[in-house]
């Protein structure tokens, strides 16, 4: 299975923070954005990832991640010249993509939850057609939004609706089998100009091969693309990080748990960051591992 994450965008709804830098690498608390969507292609079990950039954002995410390789991972970019909207990311993707199931993550979402891990497991094994993740929301206009029947069936996906039927807001995290290439090419620009997503999920529901995965009560699914959601979600992360000792969407402690670097190399990221009380995590999380056998968690 193949990853894209999708990083593109002007992040205009926060300007004038985003004029200098691109949003994805905006800090949420102690880490980039863009930390917390890899984190859950890495948890789905997913090494090869395509990160879409905009000309904004290209130059910063390649120092950031480079090739991925520190993390056992194989990160290749592309360039989204124009935002062009999400279904773009599967023109630009489809040779990456090459055939094969994906999983699409937009690079301003946060999740967190336990067990999220054999959630995504069980996605990834079970996929057949498409798989979305609804959440519910006290604000659904802002998102794509789940219409089901009494029987909890999917029955179509609207997205901003101005009088939302539900409050089931689909996540920006989405599993496709390889038929969402040739979706995405025959598709026309939705009244606002963009390639939406949601008419892309809307085609698969329409041939029945849609599946709403619930995340409910307990999980945590966050957007960074408001200046109070940033900071919320940056205060969020903190609680966890003060109060539990555990650092979400921590890349290099996933990669050591999945089994992708060694304790050694762990700790030699840590020490080379180790002026951060990040680095200093990573230090002893790979101390506390180095002879234990793994077992990954957000
Ligand atoms: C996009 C999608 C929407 C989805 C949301 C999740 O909205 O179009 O369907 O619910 O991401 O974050 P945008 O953030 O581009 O407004």
């Amino acid at each position: 299975m193949k990853g894209i994450l999708l990083a593109g965008g002007r992040g205009s709804r926060l300007h004038p923070i985003t004029v200098g830098v691109s949003k994805q690498l905006l800090p949420i608390y102690n880490k980039p954005m863009v930390y917390y969507p890899l984190s859950v292609l890495m948890l789905a079990g997913i090494r090869d990832v395509l990160i879409i950039c905009s000309p904004h954002s290209m130059e910063g995410m390649r120092t950031l991640l480079g090739d991925g390789s520190h993390l056992g991972m194989n990160i290749t970019y592309a360039l989204q010249e124009e935002p062009r909207g999400i279904a773009d990311a599967y023109r630009i993707g489809a040779d990456h993509v090459a055939g094969e199931s994906s999983a699409l993550v937009l690079g301003d979402n946060i999740f967190h939850g336990s067990g999220f891990q054999d959630l995504l497991a069980r996605t990834v094994e079970n996929l057949d057609g498409c798989t979305l993740f609804g959440y519910p929301v006290t604000d659904p206009e802002r998102y794509g939004v789940a219409n089901v029947d009494a029987a909890g069936r999917l029955i179509g996906v609207e997205e901003k609706p101005r009088s939302p039927q539900s409050s089931n807001a689909i996540t920006g995290l989405y599993f496709y089998d390889p038929d969402v290439v040739e979706i995405a090419r025959d598709l026309a620009p939705s009244a606002r100009g963009e390639l939406e997503i949601t008419d892309v999920n809307q085609r698969y529901v329409d041939e029945g091969r849609a599946d709403l995965v619930e995340l409910g009560r307990g999980f945590a699914w966050l957007d960074a693309g408001t200046y109070s959601s940033l900071l919320e979600a940056g205060h969020f992360v903190r609680t966890l990080a003060n109060r539990q000792g555990v650092h979400v969407a921590c890349l290099e402690e996933i990669a050591l748990r999945l089994g992708y670097i060694t304790a050694e190399e762990c700790h030699r990221m840590g020490s080379e960051m180790r002026h951060s009380d990040y680095g200093e995590y990573l230090v002893q999380v790979a101390l506390s591992l180095a002879d234990t056998p793994t077992g990954a968690q957000s």
